[in-house]
Order: structure tokens, then sequence, then C-alpha cells
């Protein structure tokens, strides 16, 4: 079967990261047999300069026809000054929306040689594996209305509203349980449900999605707590599932418990299996075009395409277990350079990963 991959370096340090990808993505194509035809497209800032917006109709048509999308970043401040509509995330918080993208996976997973690069304690760390299930394309990034209007007298107001409707609280719900049933079965879900209605709605509909799920274990958590938790003992957790703005927060925050947010991959899909896959790192502008980028979270980002999108479990493992291969022989980008590690760039990382494969082929 023949599979059609779109590819989106988008801005900062996305192009480099993303040309680790594609060495990968051709390696699987020669040595291990898939059908792969892959497309580039603009997205984000490099979109707007080439034209004008940050979503050109012609990438929505190519996401649209393709079977799994691969991001690297988008943003910088170049554009920091552009209007809201013209910014490059715009352009990414629209695709997530068009594609009905509602469902976010972003495991934090700790690879053991990396628990000295954590700034948390290795007892803390050592073993981690939780899954941050984010609602996508609702709550508070979409909620109607927005804007900044001025009010009689001069000064100005600045408003957003967080909605959820039950049928969108349901579905993020029923990709959490079943994530959940297929690793440890127990899901946290996360809310500031003693403050907020669209919380207490939240919490009532996990409740009622529970009762489809027996053998999962749901428990419920205020955001604050939840926060506080993930650092004091983020091992407690086997899946969380969360709002949109809470899950864009606490993953961040997951993601220094393994050591770099360099490491951690995405996928964003739709009710059918499509995705788009994306480090969930930025596009870091400060070291772009430097081969200093972790590429790392976007081959994982690639395991994830081929797990989600494409039925390929085994070959996910497989890089999985590559890029454990990469970090014992000690290279290291230097985000997670440790004490015992060798520095390498991100050319070299990426063909190190690479070479790994092709030696558990
Ligand atoms: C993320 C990012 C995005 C988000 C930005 C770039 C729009 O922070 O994917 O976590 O807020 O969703
Ligand atoms: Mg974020």
């Amino acid at each position: 079967m023949s599979h059609k991959i779109l590819v989106l370096p988008g801005d900062g340090i996305g192009p480099e990261i993303v040309q680790q990808g594609l060495k990968l993505l051709a390696c699987l194509s020669e040595d291990f047999s898939l059908d792969i035809h892959v497309e580039q497209a603009l997205l984000g800032g490099v979109a707007v300069d080439e034209c004008g917006v940050p979503l050109p109709d012609a990438t929505l048509e190519q996401a649209r026809a393709a079977d799994a999308i691969l991001l690297g970043a988008v943003g910088g401040p170049k554009y920091d000054d552009l209007p809201r509509e013209q910014r490059p995330e715009r352009g990414l918080l629209a695709l997530r929306s068009e594609l009905n993208l509602f469902a976010n996976l972003r495991p934090a997973l700790l690879y053991p040689q990396l628990a000295a690069a954590s700034t948390l304690k290795d007892e803390v760390v050592a073993g981690l594996d939780i899954m941050i299930v984010r609602e996508l394309t609702g709550g508070i990034y979409f909620g109607q209305p927005r804007g900044v209007e001025t009010l009689t007298g001069g000064e100005r107001r600045g408003f957003n509203t967080l909605e959820y409707r039950e049928s969108e609280i349901e579905r993020i719900g029923h990709s959490a349980f079943v994530t959940a049933q297929r690793r440890n079965r127990r899901l946290c879900s996360v809310d500031k449900a003693n403050v907020l209605e669209v919380s207490e709605l939240w919490r009532e509909t996990m409740q009622r999605v529970a009762a489809d799920y027996p053998d999962v274990e749901l428990t419920h958590m205020y955001v604050d707590n939840a926060a506080m938790q993930l650092v004091r003992a983020p091992k407690q957790f086997d899946v969380i599932v969360t709002t949109n703005m809470f899950g864009d927060i606490l993953s961040d925050c997951a993601a220094m418990l393994t050591g770099s947010i360099g490491m951690l991959p995405s996928a964003s899909l739709d009710g059918r299996n499509k995705g788009l896959y994306e480090p969930i790192h930025g596009s870091a502008p400060d070291i772009a075009g430097r081969d200093e980028a972790n590429p790392l979270a976007t081959l994982l980002s690639i395991a994830m395409l081929l797990r989600y999108s494409l039925g390929q479990a085994e070959i996910a493992d497989r890089i999985e277990a590559a890029v454990g291969d990469v970090l014992q022989t000690g290279c290291r980008t230097a985000d997670i350079q440790t004490a015992d590690g060798r520095l390498v760039g991100t050319e070299a990382m990426g063909d190190a990963v690479i070479a790994a494969l092709r030696e558990r082929q």
C-alpha cells in the first residue's frame, strides 16, 4: 500500500530537524520496503514570507490529501509584530482545526540513559512513562467571542472564551480511555472544576464516558495540583486527559522530566487515524541553522506516525529502540548533554539513529 506523507519544515530549527526526518523516511522506503511518497509544503512564517498567509490554501489541500503529516516547528521573533491572523502559530492552529485533529497524544518517556539530564532527581524520574492526551481543537484556543476592544474612555479590554460541548468532551474522553486501555489502565482527568463551570461539565462527562470502560480506573485532579504532582511524583500518572490550554502547559512541564523538551514527539489525530506528527518543542530561533538542535523528537514523531497512521507498530518500536541504542553509545546533542556524553550535532545524531536502525533490521 502506498502512503502519502506531507512534510512541513516550517521555521527556525524546523528545516534542519525535518531534514533528519526525511533521511529516516528515505531509509524506511529503501530498507524496509515501505511505499512512502513524500511531498513538501509551506506552513508558518515561511508561508507568510512566500504567500502572505501562514496556512496557504495549497498546503491545506495537500494536507487533506495526505495520509499523514510531519511538521517541524513554526514561529519566530521576525513574525511577532504581525497582525494576529498572520502569525505563524495561527497557521498551525488552523491546520489542526481544519483537519479536525482533536486528539493530541504527548508521551513523556524517560530514556534511562538520560536520567542525569533531567533537572529532577534520578529516583523521581527513573522509569517515567506517561501519556498526556490533550484536547486540541476546542477550548479557549478557539472559543468565540475573542478579541481586544477599546472601551469608552479609551481603556482596552482583551477577552477569550473557554467553552466545551459535551460531544467534544466525549470524543476526547473516548480517545483517552482507549489509550489507557492499551497501557496501564489508569486515567487521570485534569480540570479546574472547583472554579469553572465548563470544568464541571468536563468532569461529569468524563464520569459518564467511564461507564464504557470498566477496566480503566478514572481519577480527577485540579490542574494546579496536577502541575505540582508532575514535578513531585510524576510516576503516579499513567494517562492524563485534559483541555487544550491545560494540556499545552502540562506537556511542557512533563517534557522537562525526560531531560529535555528536545526528546518529545506528539501525534494529533482525527477520528480516523489520520494525523499530524510534530516534536512538541518550538522553532528555537536562537539555535536555528547551527546544527545544534536535537532531532530525536522529530524522529520519534515519525515512529508515532508509523504506529498510528500507517499501522506499522513493529517498525515504530524499532525506531524507538534505535534511539535508545544511540543514547547508549553516549551520543548527545547539547540539550541532553550528560557527564558521560559525547557532544554531536543535528546531522550526526540523525545519521546515528538511521545507522542504528539499519543494524536492527
Ligand atoms: C504546542 C505549541 C502550540 C500550542 C503553539 C505553537 C501554537 O505550544 O503545540 O504545544 O500552543 O498548541
Ligand atoms: Mg506548547
